[in-house]
């Protein structure tokens, strides 16, 4: 019987997309592209990693430039611990290992923001160090495959998943083997609907022959969800300009600046707070979904104008928005009411 490995390459071999951090086996880029690809799909990740690659070429380059540029680099990707953590890992491979990035599984991680998955990726393709990958695609490969229903996202799922990928890395080659497994789950195990008439493992799919592919894999699905009420005013000053306040607390957002927010602890508070008489416009809520969080977000346009800023809050031109890093949710609504700013 051909084997699975064999399978895997030759199809990738065909099937691989041509991205532009598997042309090098430079570990700067590599980690760039993998701490971007993180919760990032490819298609949006791709002008990120070009711009990140052009603007800091190597990793001296990153350590030294300012955090704020860094997140309005990142402007728009979300999930900014990333960039933070990419910023201060830059640092720490300067300060502290001459500016060499790490060549091994165990010293790669321990990089802050750097975890099994992104240490095994690295390791592997940059260095050929034979250390199994394990991420979305490789769970859901191998969990149809092997018709395994342990929950993936359970300690003991975590680690049979483990053992098995590791048995199963082709040690000889795992940069090829690895990159192959993700790419397959990417593009023909996929989530919803995969094609499993042309899938070349169709014969040894044991989840395919037990008629259970759309239920693998099993996730308990036990993290809980908190949800939150939001209003960000946009509150103008005599002179026309407009008021941002800077988050300084951790937790997210950390850094990043916003139009002065109110926080409520349930819907009907919200409501009583966004009296029309106090707001000339009161936008539409946006739902804003975190792994843990779930931010419901109106923007409301006070009436009021107010004295030039305060300790608490900067005051800016519209006009000059683009210099400050902003959460994902305040963008898309300024993408959508940009005027709104600009009214006196
Ligand atoms: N997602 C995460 N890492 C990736 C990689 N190296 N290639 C394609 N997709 C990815």
């Amino acid at each position: 019987m051909v084997r699975f490995q064999q399978i895997l390459v030759g199809w990738y071999n065909w099937n691989k997309r041509d991205l532009p951090w598997r042309n090098t086996r430079n570990p700067y880029f590599i980690w760039l592209s993998e701490i971007i690809l993180q919760q990032t799909r490819v298609d949006q990740g791709m002008s990120y990693y070009l711009k990140f690659v052009k603007e800091f070429p190597t990793v001296f380059d990153l350590a030294k430039a300012e955090e704020i540029d860094v997140l309005n680099l990142w402007q728009g990707l979300g999930y900014y611990s990333r960039a933070r953590n990419l910023h201060a890992t830059a640092k720490t491979i300067v300060e502290n290992h001459k500016g060499i990035f790490p060549e091994s599984f165990n010293e790669i991680i321990k990089l802050k923001g750097i975890g099994n998955y992104t240490a095994a990726a690295i390791s592997s393709f940059a260095f050929d160090e034979p250390r199994a990958v394990l991420d979305g695609n490789v769970f859901r490969v191998l969990s149809r495959v092997f018709s395994i229903e342990t929950p993936i996202d359970s300690s003991q799922g975590q680690k049979q998943f483990q053992e098995l990928a590791n048995e199963l890395l082709e040690k000889k080659n795992p940069a090829i083997y690895n990159q192959a497994i993700m790419e397959f789950g990417a593009l023909q195990c996929v989530p919803v609907n995969p094609r499993c008439d042309v899938c070349p493992l169709n014969l040894m799919c044991e989840a395919k022959a037990q008629n259970k592919v759309k239920m693998l894999p099993v996730k308990q699905g036990k993290i809980k969800i908190t949800q939150r009420w939001f209003v960000f005013e946009i509150i103008k000053t005599k002179t026309g300009n407009i008021l941002l306040e800077k988050r300084n607390e951790k937790g997210i957002w950390h850094n990043l600046f916003q139009f002065p927010l109110k926080e409520f602890s349930n819907l009907e508070d919200k409501q009583n707070y966004l009296n029309p008489k106090n707001f000339r416009f009161i936008s539409k809520e946006y739902k804003h979904i975190l792994s843990h969080q779930h931010l419901f977000c109106t923007f409301a346009y006070r009436k009021e104008k107010v004295n030039e800023t305060t300790d608490k809050f900067i005051s800016i031109s519209p006009d000059e928005l683009d210099n400050y890093p902003i959460p994902r949710v305040v963008e898309k609504f300024i993408e959508e009411n940009a005027n709104l700013l600009f009214v006196k």
